[in-house]
Parts: C-alpha cells; structure tokens; sequence
C-alpha cells in the first residue's frame, strides 16, 4: 500500500520537529501560542454550553458570523466560520487551485502554506520579502515573481507576519492588489496576528482591495488555539467555492466554540487589550535580556509576538545544526529561519509568547551561542 504522492513527499512541519524533541527543562521560545489564560468570557460561554448541541448551519453560526461582520465590517454572508485560520487557508487554496496552478507565497513564510500548496498539487513560487526593511512586504519584488509566474491563481500576504513579525505599507498592500487584480489573481491575506501589536495596528488589505479575502481567528489575539474557530472574510462569490469544500471537510466548526467565540468577539476591545498587554510585558522581558545578555537593541516587530533574531555568522550554513544544538545542549528552542523558507537562512524565529521568566531565562541561555560565533 502507498500514500498518496502529495503527502508521501510531505514531511512535518520544522516547528513541530524542533520543539517535540526538546529537552524537558528547555526553554520554550519555540512555539506560536498564548501562554495566558483562555479569557473570561469564552470560559463563561463554554460553562453554560447545555440542551441539544446540533451541528448548525456549515458556514458557522448566523450570531457568530454576525459577530465576525461586526468585526471586520462584512456581512454574515461575507463570513465562512472554519476550524482555525489554518482550515480557512486550506480551503481556500483547494477551492481555488488546480494542481498545476501556480500560488505565490512569501519567502520567509509560515511553513503550512507550501504544505497546503502540496496537498493541493500547486506549484509555489516565492515572492521576496524586503531583507532591508526588516523583511517587510516589497511590493516591487512581489511584482517581478507574478510576472514570472504565467499560471499564478493565487498569492498569499501574510501581515504581520510568521516568522518575521513585519508587515507591508499601505501602499504595498495596494500595488500588490492591483497588480493581482490585473491578472485575476485571488488574494488571500492572513491576518492572524494583526490585533497583537505594541505600537500600531498595521493596514489590512482590505483597507485597498474589497476583492481579497482575509483570513483570522481567535488563536492569537483572543488566545483560544485550543478552541479552533476561525474565519474567510471576503466577497460571497470568492467564498462560494470555499464553502463546499468546507462543509465536505469538516461539516462545521464546534458548536460550543463557536459560541465561545462569539463571547469573545462581543467582548473584544477588551479581551484584545488584555492580550496586548500580556504580549507587552514579554515584549519588555525580551528587551531587557536582549540587551544584558547579547548587548542588542531589540526593534519593536509591526506586530505578532515573535521576534527575528540575527543568528550569529558561524550559524548560517547550518541553521538547523546551530538550532538543535542549542536546544540539546544550550536548554532553549528557537525556531531556524530557514525553516519558512531561504531567505530566514540568517535568523532564527524568536517566540516571545512565552512567559517573561522563561524569556528571561532563555536568552540568557543563549548568550555564549552568540559570542562564540
Ligand atoms: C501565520 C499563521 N497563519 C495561520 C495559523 C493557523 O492558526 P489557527 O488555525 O490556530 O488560526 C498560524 C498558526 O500558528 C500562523 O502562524
């Protein structure tokens, strides 16, 4: 018996094979998840799931979808409610490639995105992040990879960005839609991280393009990856096919999870302050052993929590070697650059989702890594 081919040649995500074989005393700066409480309303919401838990409508429940217009300034028929932003991602590029088709994905980029790409036949072309400006979107760089891509049905934005933490300009965002819309190209945008920032809100793109699609969920900013709701917000028509696959895929989302969600959104200038805060707390943590124990300024990232740390010279022909070994022998796990893609071959994705002792702890652990060379 063989697999199918697609995923014979699939191997696990780099993140889960960096940081399931880590040490039990290791510090985890690894992992992309809140490390504070679930938030009160969704607990309150998930207490008083009782009667009959029915299925619901496949795209989500008519409140939840509501709530998630009231958030993004859509209607409920604008919204497909999914199992996590990673199920929306999924859909949308089975919904709308043809194996063959061409998707353009950001280098470095979250490391599902060329999985998903696979499992659906397409073929990725990456279009380059702006290395000198912090690895922000490059309009002009995004537009030489779709000229170079005669079968491009999809690119993919990702702001601000995993692994990087940097988003795009306004204008960015706009040449990059006009130029897709020219050619008839989807845009996707994985918003995901966009409510966790220390500074600013970065642009979404949908303050340009009323034609892209945006993917979110309450993993980050809410802090509820364990409850699995997220959502495609974007004209019905690009939804359309998404919405078949979806319900063919998972039927719906949980319903008491969905509620819980819904709780949260009603709730969320507050629950999203909340999560703010804690993310500048290890924000400040990761400052403050940045500059004891390596002698850095850390930059503030456009958003997200994690942060793109140079990797000393003697790391970058081996990446995953410098990385594992610091896990093993070092006690702290970061994450390789080169696991999103070529271009993090000099970085290391920093997670400052953890809490401020363990970063505290981590970095200091990390500090003869980086001056030895
Ligand atoms: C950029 C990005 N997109 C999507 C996801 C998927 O998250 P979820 O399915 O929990 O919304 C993640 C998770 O880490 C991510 O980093």
């Amino acid at each position: 018996m063989k697999p199918a081919a697609t995923v014979a040649t699939l191997q696990p995500s780099a993140i889960r094979r960096v940081s399931d074989g880590a040490p039990p005393d290791a510090m985890p700066l690894g992992l992309g998840e809140p490390t504070w409480e679930l938030p009160e309303p969704a607990r309150r919401a998930l207490a008083e799931t009782r009667g009959i838990c029915g299925y619901g409508l496949n795209v989500g429940l008519l409140e939840l979808r509501t709530a998630i217009g009231a958030f993004t300034g859509v209607t409920a028929d604008e919204v497909l409610v999914t199992n996590g932003s990673q199920e929306a991602l999924f859909v949308m590029m089975q919904a709308w490639l043809d194996p063959g088709d061409q998707v353009l994905l950001p280098d470095p980029g979250f490391i599902a995105y060329s999985g998903i790409a696979q499992l659906v036949g397409a073929e990725v072309v990456r279009y380059e992040l702006a290395e000198d400006d912090r690895f922000r979107l490059d309009a002009a760089a995004f537009e030489r990879a779709l000229v170079a891509a005669p079968r491009a049905k999809m690119a993919l934005l990702n702001v601000p960005s995993n692994p990087t933490g940097a988003a795009g300009s306004v204008d960015a965002l706009r040449r990059i839609a006009d130029a897709c819309r020219v050619r008839g190209v989807v845009v996707v945008s994985d918003e995901v991280y966009r409510d966790l920032y220390l500074e600013r809100r970065c642009a979404s793109i949908r303050d340009v393009a009323k034609d892209a699609v945006v993917v979110a969920s309450i993993s980050k900013g809410f802090a509820a990856p364990g409850l699995r709701v997220g959502w495609a917000v974007g004209p019905t028509e690009v939804l359309a096919p998404a919405k078949v696959v979806h319900a063919y895929a998972t039927t719906a989302a949980a319903r008491p999870c969905q509620l819980a969600a819904k709780a949260l959104l009603d709730d969320a200038e507050r629950v999203l302050a909340q999560s703010r805060a804690e993310v500048a707390r290890r924000f400040d943590a990761l400052q403050g052993a940045l500059r004891r124990h390596l002698g850095q300024e850390a930059r503030v990232p456009d958003g997200s929590f994690y942060y793109w740390l140079a990797l000393p010279e003697g790391a970058h022909a081996d990446p995953f070697a410098f990385c594992l070994r610091l896990r093993d022998e070092g006690k702290v796990v970061l994450i390789p650059g080169l696991a999103f893609g070529e271009r993090g071959r000099k970085h290391a994705r920093l997670s400052f989702a953890a809490k401020p002792e363990q970063i505290e702890e981590g970095v200091r652990r990390m500090a003869p890594y980086w001056s030895r060379g």
